[in-house]
């Protein structure tokens, strides 16, 4: 056979992938075994039933064909209106590029921000997918880590150590996963003057932005980098319906950018996508539209989060760290145990509860396991249960002490 690039080779090295425990879950599963799967970041629920008749709608009146490069127009301009709602800074269609998923806005934000060879920083513990983007592109990356200590909040001290003389762009995800944490306005302020003092840009991650801290009046806690001064000719924001208008399988996602990247971006989309398809991006405008399934989705995820902290916080031996938006709970487990993927097998062997270790987010989370939320609330409610035993069990043969697992 002839030989595969190394560029493709690169993206995901052999050895561990931090699945682990997911895939050994998945096969007990199979057998037979009760395990609640608390490990994976996709919805339990099915997209809404408005969002799928107006895509079997948009099938019957015949729309499918090539759209324009950067998407069809009026899913731009869905895009920019939700731009523009989660940001707070007027957005045009001509600032949007439509893109498969949240993931290929990631993959197009790094490729048109690095030459080769140009350095960038990320932000960890990281969404799993993008060490590969830059080991895709070719460029080296440095992460810096938010630490459990600063509930996961990235402090611009760490940012600064990692700068290289050739550093172009910085990656950085909130609400956040696997963390949940929910950057403050200090942390915004203290990335935005980073990124503008070293001329960076910025690659903002905001596809989990109506998770963040749902209220009651329906609003989000986000706060967007594009908002700040100076932000928004270096920004390039991250976004989907995958997370606010379940849709994950649907892969509908959006680059928002200057509009002289985004002019230059037809061309990429030429040789990569050629658009998305078209019955699809009309039922996902209409779901931006009217918002079908996004209240109900925001509020689902914060009575979720609500109930595992409150069968967690305040119990010996963890302390839940971030939390406060996304679609995950983490909890520090290292008094217990310093080895998260240890503990996350051995939960999984006496209790039969799926969670992901800290470590396969980087090491910052080491001694952490996310507890995914996607799950009925019963589910939810007995995997906090089986959790909360495992917890008192493991202390009681420590002897109720606090010591680190050897
Ligand atoms: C932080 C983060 N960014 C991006 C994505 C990609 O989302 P999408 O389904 O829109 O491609 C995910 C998916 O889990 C994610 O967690």
């Amino acid at each position: 056979m002839a030989k595969l690039s190394q560029r493709v080779a690169s993206i995901a090295p052999a050895g561990k992938t931090g699945w682990e425990v997911h895939f050994e879950a998945e096969r007990r599963l199979s057998a037979g075994e009760d395990i609640i799967m608390c490990s994976i970041g996709d919805h339990d629920f099915h997209t809404p039933e408005e969002t799928v008749e107006a895509c079997v709608e948009a099938l019957h009146q015949g729309h499918h064909h090539y759209t324009g490069l950067a998407g069809f127009e009026g899913l731009r301009e869905a895009m920019a209106r939700s731009s523009a709602r989660s940001s707070g800074v007027a957005t045009a269609p001509e600032n949007i590029i439509t893109t498969v998923g949240g993931q290929g806005a990631l993959f197009t934000a790094v490729q048109t921000t690095l030459d080769p060879g140009e350095h960038a920083i990320v932000v960890g513990p990281y969404y799993a997918t993008y060490p590969g983007c830059f080991r895709l592109s070719g460029n080296p990356y440095t992460v810096v880590y938010a630490r459990p200590e600063d509930d996961f909040q990235p402090k611009r001290e760490a940012l600064e150590a990692a700068l290289r003389p050739n550093t172009r762009a910085l990656l950085m995800n909130s609400p956040n996963n696997p963390t949940g944490a929910v950057y403050s306005r200090q942390t915004m302020e203290d990335i935005a003057s980073f990124c503008r003092d070293n001329d960076l840009w910025l690659i903002s991650d905001e596809v989990y932005w109506t998770h963040a801290g749902y209220t009651a009046s329906g609003k989000s806690n986000h706060i967007s980098p594009l908002s700040l001064p100076g932000m928004e000719e270096r920004t390039l924001i991250v976004n989907s319906v995958s997370k606010s208008h379940g849709m994950t399988g649907w892969r509908v996602g959006w680059l928002r950018a200057p509009k002289e990247i985004i002019d230059s971006l037809g061309a990429f989309s030429l040789v990569v996508t050629y658009g998305l398809s078209d019955f699809v991006s009309r039922a996902a405008a209409a779901a931006l539209d009217h918002d079908w399934g996004l209240d109900e989705i925001a509020a689902t995820y914060e009575r979720r989060r609500k109930t595992m902290r409150k069968a967690l916080d305040g119990l010996a031996g963890v302390t839940i760290h971030g939390s406060e938006g996304g679609m995950y709970v983490m909890l520090d487990v290292r008094a217990i145990d310093a080895d998260g993927e240890r503990f996350a097998f051995d939960l999984l062997d006496a209790e039969k509860v799926a969670v992901l270790p800290g470590e396969s987010f980087g090491e910052s989370a080491a001694g952490h396991i996310r507890i995914s939320l996607c799950q009925p609330d019963d589910m939810l409610e007995e995997a906090a249960r089986r959790i909360a035993r495992f917890v008192d069990m493991r202390m009681t043969s420590l002897g109720g002490n606090k010591r680190a697992a050897s």
